[in-house]
């Protein structure tokens, strides 16, 4: 089984020790990857789609893992038994995420592997300020589409409205990758709106200076 570049970077994360849950697991094709790469010996994964729950079944079924993968039709962690310690969310919205992270199940957890769509800012946002720090980030591309890693773990840490943004991460180790990319996309914004607009084109100027500001030179 090959596994894409996206999911892939997501399972040198995951730790032998780790109990982990993959939230949204659909296809499975990455839990799959980690039990039979005995990265962990056993995993729950659950997703609140039956049809979904079910590809993900079968798929589990056809490499006969029944015995090493539990599933749980659910929504978000409300089945998640309490040896539980490490969550696997990716391929959704920043909304989603944070409405399956409000949940009091969030206590027993001290490690999250986050791949999210969209708003990090968000998602750095609410786990920071729920006992969580940031421990690293990454940003991947794969067939041409950007994807970002945030693993988050239980500790307090206070972070700044720019850090929350752009990542403290990729901040302080002046991830170029990642600041070249938002520079393609913020000048591919500026590129379509009119010379006439000039408090929004000022500001998008301001943030493409700091975004080369952070860059490392
Ligand atoms: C696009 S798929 C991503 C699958 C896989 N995690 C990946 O990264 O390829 C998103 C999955 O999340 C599931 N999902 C959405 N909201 C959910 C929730 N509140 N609880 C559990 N699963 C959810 C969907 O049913 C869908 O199967």
């Amino acid at each position: 089984m090959k596994l894409s570049k996206r999911l892939l970077s997501l399972a040198k994360y995951v730790e032998y020790e780790d109990h982990v849950a993959d939230i949204g697991c659909d296809h499975a094709l990455l839990d799959i990857y980690l039990i039979n790469n005995n990265i962990v010996p056993h995993i729950l994964i659950s997703d609140v789609n039956e049809n979904a729950l079910n590809a993900g079944i079968s798929n589990i079924k056809r490499f006969n893992l029944t015995d090493r993968i539990d599933t749980l039709l659910a929504f978000g962690l409300e089945k998640i038994t309490s040896d539980i310690d490490t969550l696997i969310i990716s391929g959704m919205g920043a909304s989603t995420i944070c409405k399956i992270l409000d949940d009091s199940r969030l206590l027993q957890i001290h490690k999250l592997i986050i791949q999210s769509n969209n708003d990090h800012f968000t998602i750095r946002k609410f786990l920071t300020t729920r006992n969580f720090y940031i421990s690293e980030e990454e940003f991947i591309e794969d067939n041409n589409k950007p994807y970002i890693n945030i693993i988050f773990m239980k500790g307090n840490a206070s972070y700044s409205m720019r850090e929350l943004k752009y990542g403290p991460i990729f901040i302080n180790s002046h991830n170029n990758n990642y600041f070249d990319y938002l520079i393609r996309v913020k000048n591919n914004i500026l590129n379509k709106i009119p010379k006439s607009k000039v408090i929004v084109r000022f500001k998008i100027n301001k943030e493409l200076k700091l975004l080369n500001k952070l860059k490392k030179k």
